[in-house]
């Protein structure tokens, strides 16, 4: 039984999924056209309390689109260093926007509103790039999958209040932590300028992310979505997938974090292991003893059918999902506490 444990991406849509795909009611969507991406949007504006919302092909595009919109060539956005749109979205920040990004270093992906503060540049010294907005990721993905205190998210907007500047949520994993939080979209809504999720992560459906904000600033959106090739047609295949995912495959990411944090007990046992990073959601990130090969490990996992990755500097991660069952959960724990890893001689 092959064991993917490298991201919550993998998965393969379900059979009601499938189901649900095949009977969508789809029109052209660069017309505005298609019934089920409408409804899809309406609903998801809705659950967050924003006026609009506009589906994207993935959640890349999405942020690139909300960065496009908050800024203006020679801005500058602050961000955690773990950030997302600063180090996995190719240099999207500069190459689309001509905008830098400042970076914080913060806790596990996350930073403080007086972090942020500190990290402004004085609107008045006009050799510093002008600060514009702010972007923060919940939960964080190089993070390991921390959620953030919704606490410290509100002291960051008085922080973007005091000085103009715009809130950007990138919540590819959004939904995980509203889970484990029991926390709501509508305070999130109400809250950031814009947030995008994606619905291709814990939420199972082979394509999708949704972008939400004010209706001018999804007008916006609209216009650079099309201009970064991203407009649809008989997109609402992948609309009924994600409405469907949105009523079977919330309440379950439970079962993900609760497995989670089993691998991480097992890990924590491992003589082979150095250390588990705090396990929140459905990320465990782990490093190996000092002693231990990292090709060599990844390939004893390989010849036991487990896959899982690299994340540079030591550190490896696996992440639960949709299609990593209970008897693939039971097999790998079987697994990992019978490994007999080599040292370096
Ligand atoms: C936190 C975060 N943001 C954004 C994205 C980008 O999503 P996509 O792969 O759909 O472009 C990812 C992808 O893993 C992510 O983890």
């Amino acid at each position: 039984m092959k064991i993917n444990l490298i991201s919550d991406t993998t998965t393969r849509p379900t059979q009601g999924m499938l189901d649900a795909m095949m009977s969508a009611k789809v029109g052209d969507d660069v017309f505005k056209e298609d019934e089920t991406i409408n409804l899809l949007e309406a609903k998801i504006a809705n659950m967050f309390n924003k006026e609009a919302a506009l589906f994207f092909p993935s959640g890349t595009m999405a942020n690139q689109t909300a960065i496009k919109i908050h800024t203006q060539p020679g801005d500058q956005l602050i961000c955690d260093k773990y950030a997302h749109v600063y180090n996995y979205e190719g240099g999207g920040v500069s190459f689309n926007s001509n905008a830098s990004c400042k970076l914080v270093d913060g806790n596990r992906g996350m930073m403080t509103a007086e972090q942020v503060r500190a990290a402004i540049n004085p609107p008045d010294f006009y050799h510093s790039p002008l600060t514009s907005l702010v972007c923060i990721e919940n939960t964080t993905n190089k993070g390991g999958g921390a959620c953030w205190d919704f606490k410290e998210i509100e002291k960051i907007r008085k922080v973007c209040d005091e000085h103009h500047l715009k809130y950007h949520l990138d919540g590819a994993r959004l939904w995980n932590a509203l889970v484990e939080k029991g926390e709501t979209t509508q305070q999130y809504g109400n809250i950031f300028d814009t947030i995008s999720v994606c619905l291709s992560k814990g939420m199972g459906c082979p394509i999708g992310s949704v972008l939400v904000g004010s209706k001018e600033d999804m007008d916006k959106a609209l216009r650079i979505r099309k201009i970064l090739g991203g407009g649809m047609r008989q997109v609402g295949y992948l609309g009924a997938a994600a409405l469907y995912a949105l009523e079977h495959h919330f309440e379950r990411l439970q079962e993900d974090h609760d497995r989670a944090k089993e691998i991480g007990n097992t890990l924590k046992t491992l003589p082979f292991i150095k250390s588990v990073e705090p396990i929140e959601t459905n990320i465990v990130i782990f490093n190996l003893a000092d002693d231990v090969d990292e090709q060599a490990f990844l390939a004893t996992l390989k010849e036991n059918d487990i896959y899982i990755i690299g994340m540079g500097q030591g550190k490896l991660r696996m992440v639960t999902h949709l299609d990593y069952t209970s008897e693939m959960h039971d097999q790998l724990l079987t697994i990992l506490n019978g490994l007999t890893i080599k040292k370096h001689s």
